[in-house]
Order: C-alpha cells, then structure tokens, then sequence
C-alpha cells in the first residue's frame, strides 16, 4: 500500500480533485468508481497524475497507506450512504472518511456518529469554487474530529486555494460544522447572485443598456470595492453573444433559475434556528418565482406600470444601482455569519468567524475583496454582535444609504421586482429601529389567546382582561 489518499467518486468534481491532489508534492492518489471505465478514462487522461486504480472496494483499501483516508465525491443522498457502507467493511479504525459533496448538515451528523462507532473517522467536508476550483485550488470547510483533522489538514492545505498566503481551509468543527458553513455560504451565493441579477436588470430597464454595454459596467465595478468572482463571470456571460441567433446569450436563456437545494437549506435552517436570513430567503424565493411559468403567464395583465421608465442621468443611476449592491451585500453577508453564529450555539461547535471569512477569500463561489474586510471587522472585535455594525461597515452603509433608498423607490414606482435589494433594506432598517410595531403584534397575541407581554417599565409578565373590563392582571409574579 502506498497511496496516502484515495478519491472515490470520479465525476467531474472528483477527477479534478483526484488531479489536484496528485499534483501536490508527497501525494499518492488511490481512485475508484462505481464503473471502472471512468477510472480507466481518467488514467489514459492523465498519465502523468501516477494514480493507482482499484477495480473494487477491497483493492481501494489495500492500496492505501494507513491511517487510510479517502474522500468520497459522490452525488449528495443515498449514494454517499452507500459508498459509507463499502468503506466501513473495508476500513479499519483510526482510518478517515471524508464527504467531499453538499451533503445536509443533519445527515452529517448522523454519519458521523455511526461511522464514529467503529472507530473510523468521518468528516464531512463542504468544497467550494465548482470545477475549476477542484483542479485548481478550492475553499475547504472540513467538520470532523480533532484527530482526523491533524491527518487531512495537512492534505487539504495543499490543494487547497491560497488567499494572502494562506491555505482556504481550516477546521471549522466537530461533526456536521464543516457542510453547516458550506450550506450558508450557498445561501449567501444565492442572496449575491440575485442581488448582481437585479442590478442588471435596473440597470437594463433603466438606461437601455445592452447586455455588452452593461457588461463594461460589470467589468469597471470588478476593479473597486465590489472586486469578485460573481462580479467578474457576470461580465463574462453578459458579453457572451448566442452562434445562432448572434443575440445576446443572456436573452436567450430561459429566465427560469434552477436550484438544487442548498439554498432551500439554508433558509430552513434559519427558521429553525430564528434567524432573519431575509436577503437569502427572498433570493430562494426569486428563483422559485421565476421557475412558475402557468402563474407568470397568467398574471401577465395585472395592472402595473410596463416599460415606460427610463432614468434622467445613467451614471449616476449606476453608481446608485453600485451602492444598493454593495449594502445590500454587505446585509446578505451579515445575515449568513448571524446563521453560522446561531448553528454554532445550537450545535455546540467552536466556530471561529474571522476563520471563516478567511477561507472564503479565495476558491470559493463567494469568495470577494470584501472579504478581507469581514475578516478584519472580526479580527478587531471577536465578538462583533452584528457584522453591520462594524465600523468600516457602518461607513460603507453610511455612503451607500441614500442610492439604496433611492434605487429601491425608484424599482417600486417603475414596477420593476427587486426583492433582494427591497428586502436587504427593510432588514437594515428593521435592526436600525429602537421601537417596532412587534409591540402591537404582541397586544394582538394577547388579545386572541392571552398569550401575555412584558412591559417597557417595569419587570413581570402581563396580560389584559380583553374580554371582560379591561383591568391588567400580573400573571406571573415579578421577582420584585
Ligand atoms: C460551490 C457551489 C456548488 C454548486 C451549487 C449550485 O460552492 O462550488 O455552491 O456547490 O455549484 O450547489 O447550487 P444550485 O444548483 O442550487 O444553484
């Protein structure tokens, strides 16, 4: 045995990673596949990756140094279960299984603990940055025990994306902590796309702008604050021209976005957990929207204004549309750590924030200039309560909140959705408010089912004879 790492699972995701690792240094690989024919494609591909195939499970195994360690690459479900299965009949304790895929949390969490009880290790590793990120460097989120982690870190350093010189992986913790943090960076991928989706739309419907056009402006934006990966290949697709009608591509594409899952999680997670992800939710909720052709089709005559809007100055609304983009991001990413703070507490995991943001700086789909700023917002101050309201933060909405108004009353009265740009503001305002009308929903509650309230000026729990005079009643004693 003489692989110190096996890849089973060599779809394109665990190809690429299967090369990536084979091009580090001090790497062996092992590779296996359901059929062996991709793993004999995969060979004649590329000789010069030296791996070492196995045609079943117990030759994988055996061809592996010990600890053994393998990450599966398999389509996220049952299939991981049962790749699981094999594994543990052929592994010994103190070997390590590692799940590359978006596998749910909570299934994480079970793996982990029936794996655990034969004495092998299981981590569940969230793996960002698509394709090329495998080939090339991705963002890692590994889960998993501590013992595990001083076998794989150093592995995973070395393919691992490098971002101001540092390696995009850490460990962010015990069992299901790794793919809990790659599911809200989804959901954060989703909020951004959206956001970089309503602003090209603004921006079309605007200015009439075409596509091209607003790619340049796309382009221009990658150069400043809003400096990323999805700024960046949104001015690729924008300038993409369709061979066979040689109109734009983008208008081309049918405007119904798919979605596999993660962001679904990511909000239900948040519900679960009582966390106001708003700005993610309403970008799951677009996409939905989108994807309903009957009902669209129908309500295409509801009364509204169509197409009768266009801006007196463009570059001026642009840079508005910039800086609703950019609070709107920085709400969207505010809402994400608020989720992994709240799943870190009700899991018990020690998640570490400014880790977090770093290794997102680079390989992953979100991974931004901005970043860097996340990190030093908790580097400065640990325990920063709210990512809003650190100081840098509190500037850049500070200069962006009057083109974030004007844009989202500008949408409103031009009929045009902005949901995550309308929403991520609500939020913002909503936190920004020392006194909410939950006070009446509160009395409301009180009314139909006595379910109490507290008062502003003085301890205990009360509640309003509603039905009889009126009189207030304490109905559980103050401890004063
Ligand atoms: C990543 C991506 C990746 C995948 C998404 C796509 O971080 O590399 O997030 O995991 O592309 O799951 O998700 P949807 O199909 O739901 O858009």
């Amino acid at each position: 045995p003489h692989a110190n790492i096996g890849v089973v699972g060599l779809a394109v995701m665990g190809s690429n990673l299967a090369r990536n690792l084979a091009s580090r240094p001090g790497n062996t690989v092992a590779i296996f596949n359901r059929s062996y024919e991709k793993t004999q494609t995969l060979m004649d591909e590329h000789p010069e990756a030296g791996f070492v195939p196995s045609a079943d499970y117990a030759a994988f195994a055996a061809s592996l140094s010990k600890p053994r360690t393998a990450l599966i690459m398999v389509q996220a479900g049952k299939g991981t279960d049962a790749v699981i299965d094999e594994l543990v009949k052929v592994f010994e304790p103190g070997d390590i299984i590692i799940d590359g895929g978006n596998a749910l949390f909570t299934d994480t969490i079970r793996r982990e603990k029936a794996v655990r009880a034969t004495g092998i290790n299981f981590v569940g590793a969230g793996i960002s940055g698509g394709e090329e990120g495998a080939l090339t460097g991705p963002s890692i989120m590994p889960g998993g025990s501590a013992e595990a982690w001083a076998t794989i870190g150093p592995i995973l350093k070395s393919i691992a994306a490098v971002a101001e010189g540092e390696p995009c992986v850490t460990h962010v913790g015990t069992d299901g902590a790794g793919h809990f943090v790659k599911m809200v960076h989804n959901g954060i991928e989703y909020a951004d796309m959206q956001l970089i989706a309503e602003a090209y739309d603004l921006i079309r419907r605007g200015t009439g702008k075409s596509p091209a056009e607003i790619s340049e402006v796309f382009a221009e934006w990658n150069h400043g604050e809003l400096e990323s990966y999805l700024i960046e290949i949104t001015a690729e697709v924008l300038r993409q021209v369709d061979a066979e009608t040689d109109k734009p591509l983008v208008d081309v594409i049918l405007d119904q976005a798919g979605a596999k899952g993660t962001g679904a999680w990511t909000v239900q997670t948040a519900l679960d957990l009582g966390v106001p992800v708003s700005g993610i939710a309403e970008a799951v909720f677009a996409r939905s929207l989108s994807s309903k052709p009957e009902q669209r089709a129908a309500a295409a005559e509801l009364p509204g204004p169509v197409d009768t809007w266009t801006v007196e100055d463009a570059d001026e609304f642009i840079e508005d549309v910039r800086l609703a983009l950019f609070a709107s991001k920085i709400v969207a990413y505010s809402q994400g750590f608020d989720e992994i703070v709240a799943g870190a507490a009700q899991y018990g995991w020690d998640i570490k924030k400014g880790e977090i943001a770093k290794i997102w700086r680079g390989g992953c789909i979100i991974r931004a200039q901005f970043l860097n700023r996340i990190t030093e917002a908790y580097a400065s101050d640990p325990g920063l309560v709210a990512l809003l309201t650190a100081p840098y933060f509190v500037d850049a909405l500070d200069r962006a909140q009057g083109s974030w108004r004007r844009i989202v009353a500008m949408a409103a009265h031009a009929g045009l959705p902005s949901p995550a740009f309308s929403s991520s503001l609500a939020y913002y305002d909503g936190l920004r408010a020392q006194r909410l009308p939950a006070a009446l929903i509160q009395g409301q509650r009180d009314f139909f089912g006595a379910h109490t309230y507290k008062r502003v000026d003085k301890p205990g729990i009360f509640h309003t004879l509603w039905s009889g005079d009126r009189t207030e009643i304490e109905t559980e004693p103050s401890s004063h």
